[in-house]
């Protein structure tokens, strides 16, 4: 009697799952990660579509893509919130965690999967920087998750290891300890990639192109919301800098992109740089590829518009990895306008292959560039007929 239970849940199985180890492709049903191919991984999402299936877990390096010689300011970053609070990170302070969670995996794989900036939030506690959630702008035993210096030697790590990469650390910042922040950015080991104060530009003007970024070796930027730092310690002000929607519930009200308190008007382009939040005030996991699909791209067309025609640089969202179906086609889809496609415009180009998620949608130019047709045609290659456009219709 076991054995024939056995042998019909095999059967059973046999048929549901067509393909295993490192054999399926995007969108295949799958049961674990090692059942997806390489770039992928086994996920699934309520609403989006039905059972697990393989679903990408890298975004493609827009410096690579199109080039790196374009200023800073003209790319859009996959920004993670609240980077460090990790599901199933373990306690650090010997007492149990009972705070939310924000993303699923660490800060390295975040990198690694092509997250570009990480919102931090940096605490006084117990003599050292932590990384933590709080009441008040105080730091508890049972809601924080790790000292700074981990997170940080874990982001110098991935620059060493990746000489051509950039990342934005924008921090909220709570730490008074007279140059706390400073110091433990020497301790990370951090402190040879900053990108000086100096060269960043404060009347709207464009940021050094990233191929001046990499070989000077200014590749870490980092913005504190704490104003005095600017002063004190050379720590850039965020919003001296850069424009930025409401957070949290306040920022997901559809068709309304507008600038939080401490942020200047988004319409205010001495700022040049753009940063689009789009999560809920309490994370929920379960709810989030729902939220960075359809309903973030209708929030970034929005805020595009409310910044004065220009595209977020920072698109900054909850539990990311949710994020990547839509990664590509996330900045503009309206067909109408492809003939309209600049080159000069990394948004613009991000848009190109972004739908092409949407199959059909777009028409492929001989004129663009070689690699951004064979990028479209490798897209494409992954794309099981008769799911793209259907997935794409759910998944928003
Ligand atoms: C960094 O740490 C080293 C060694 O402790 C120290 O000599 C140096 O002055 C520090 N640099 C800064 C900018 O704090
Ligand atoms: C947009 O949302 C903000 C923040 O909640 C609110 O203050 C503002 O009144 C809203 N604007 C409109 C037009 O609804
Ligand atoms: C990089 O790409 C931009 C936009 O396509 C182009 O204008 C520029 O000439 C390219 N630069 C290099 C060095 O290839
Ligand atoms: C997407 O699916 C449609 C059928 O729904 C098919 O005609 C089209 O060729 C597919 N596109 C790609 C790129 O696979």
């Amino acid at each position: 009697m076991r054995n024939f239970l056995l042998i019909i849940l095999l059967v059973f199985i046999g048929s549901t799952i067509a393909c295993s180890n490192g054999g399926c492709k995007i969108l295949d049903p799958c049961s674990s990660d090692s059942d997806c191919e390489a770039g992928t991984y086994c996920s699934s999402c309520f609403g989006g579509f039905s059972g697990s299936r393989c679903v990408r877990s890298r975004i493609t390096d827009q410096f690579k893509l199109v080039n790196n010689s374009m200023p800073f300011n003209k790319y859009a970053y996959l920004t993670t919130h609240n980077s460090f609070a990790i599901v199933g990170e373990p306690s650090h302070t010997g007492v149990p965690r009972t705070t939310f969670t924000n993303q699923e995996d660490t800060v390295s794989q975040q990198l690694n999967n092509g997250v570009r900036a990480l919102m931090l939030d940096t605490y006084d506690f117990q003599g050292e920087v932590w990384l933590c959630h709080s009441i008040g702008g105080k730091c508890n035993d049972f809601t924080a998750f790790e000292p700074a210096v981990d997170t940080l030697k874990e982001i110098e790590a991935f620059l060493g290891a990746n000489p051509s990469e950039i990342i934005t650390l924008i921090l909220e910042d709570y730490v008074h300890a007279p140059n706390g922040l400073t110091n433990v950015f020497n301790q990370s080991g951090l402190l040879k990639f900053l990108f000086p104060l100096s060269r960043m530009p404060l009347s709207g003007q464009d940021w050094p192109l990233v191929s001046d970024m990499v070989t000077k070796n200014q590749r870490l930027l980092v913005f504190t919301s704490m104003r005095a730092k600017q002063n004190t310690e050379g720590i850039a002000y965020q919003w001296n800098f850069m424009v930025e929607n409401h957070y949290g519930d306040d920022g997901m009200k559809a068709g309304n992109c507008s600038n939080r308190a401490e942020s200047a008007p988004l319409t205010d382009t001495s700022k040049s740089l753009v940063l689009t939040n789009y999560f809920p005030s309490i994370p929920i996991e379960a709810a989030s590829c729902g939220h960075n699909s359809a309903e973030l791209i209708n929030m970034l067309h929005v805020c595009h518009g409310a910044a004065g025609n220009r595209w977020a640089n920072f698109v900054a969202v909850d539990f990311y990895k949710a994020f990547h179906q839509m990664m590509k086609r996330s900045f503009e889809t309206d067909p109408a306008r492809e003939s309209t496609v600049s080159w000069k415009d990394a948004s613009a180009y991000t848009r190109i292959i972004s739908s092409v998620l949407d199959g059909s949608r777009i028409r492929v130019s001989k004129r663009w560039p070689l690699e951004v047709q064979e990028e479209i045609a490798e897209e494409r290659s992954h794309l099981p007929d008769g799911r793209n456009r259907s997935l794409i219709r759910r998944g928003g």
